[in-house]
């Protein structure tokens, strides 16, 4: 069972100065919504109620917004504006949210080990808020459970991307496991690789069930690209033990982190509004 998922949220968000100085990235709206409310409600979906969120310094909007507004909800009580509440005052009802805080910035992989006091020995999920899924059907992480409850190993979710992309994902190797044609063994994985010397274009995006010895893994892992601790450098101690299987996942994926992204996102939940 995943009963918890982990939102590393700690980064700076500095591709959207001006505009991150004092708000969470996590907080920058698509529409109406936060980019981490999306996250816990795709999380939700999957019948998850536990949030563990890895927060940092300025990022207590987080906080306030999993929380009742006693003033704001008495203003707006029994007036037209009161239904736009409703969907957050059900996620809070529904889940609890735990935090704690990253104290230095030392990459993706140093954030999810900042969250072992969240989630304790367990296998969990991890969502990347930036990365924004959306699926007619079954959620995203929904889908990765899935997976999960049949291999019983971590899952990391991968797109193909353009070959000349590949500097800004994790990529895998690996072979598509007998009679599917989404779900494949890892056999290696690197971090950010230059076009050249990508073992694919198959990259991985900001979705992951981990078991959890990956914390003892991540403690014993060397900085990697960037100076980082890197999940991508944990994930492959478990890969080449074959217990790291890399799921093409149904639906649509906005990379919410880069101004391209969150524009063609917003453009794209606009359109299904007024359509
Ligand atoms: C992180 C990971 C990378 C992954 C990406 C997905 O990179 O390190 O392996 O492909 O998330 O969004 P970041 O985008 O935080 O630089």
């Amino acid at each position: 069972m995943i009963n918890k998922c982990l939102f590393p949220a700690a980064g700076y968000g500095t591709r959207f100065l001006p505009a991150t100085k004092a708000t969470p990235k996590e907080m920058l709206p698509i529409l109406t919504k936060p980019l981490i409310q999306y996250g816990v409600e795709e999380a939700l979906e999957a019948g998850i109620t536990t949030m563990a969120i890895v927060s940092g310094r300025g990022k207590r909007a987080i906080e306030d917004h999993f929380d009742i507004s006693y003033e704001l909800e008495h203003q707006i009580k029994g007036g037209s504006k009161e239904e736009l509440l409703t969907e957050i005052r059900s996620l809070i009802e529904k889940c609890t949210f735990s935090y704690t805080r990253q104290i230095e910035m030392k990459g993706l992989g140093h954030a999810i080990l900042t969250g072992e006091t969240l989630i304790g020995n367990e296998p969990f999920a991890v969502v990347l808020a930036d990365d924004l899924c959306h699926s007619d059907g079954v959620g995203v992480l929904q889908q990765m459970k899935e997976v999960y409850e049949k291999y019983q190993c971590s899952v990391v979710a991968i797109e193909e991307v353009p070959i000349n992309e590949t500097q800004k994902y994790g990529v895998i190797a690996g072979k598509l496991v007998d009679g599917t044609d989404d779900t494949y063994r890892v056999s290696d994985m690197v971090e950010k690789p230059d076009p050249k010397d990508a073992p694919s274009n198959l990259a991985i995006i900001g979705r992951y069930i981990l078991t959890p010895d990956i914390f003892d893994i991540l403690r014993n892992t060397k900085a990697g690209k960037g100076g980082e601790l890197q999940i991508t450098d944990a994930l492959l101690e478990q890969a080449k033990q074959g217990r790291v299987i890399a799921y093409k996942f149904k639906g649509k994926r906005f990379d919410c982190g880069s101004v391209d992204g969150f524009v063609e996102a917003t453009n794209w939940f606009y359109d299904r509004i007024k359509s």
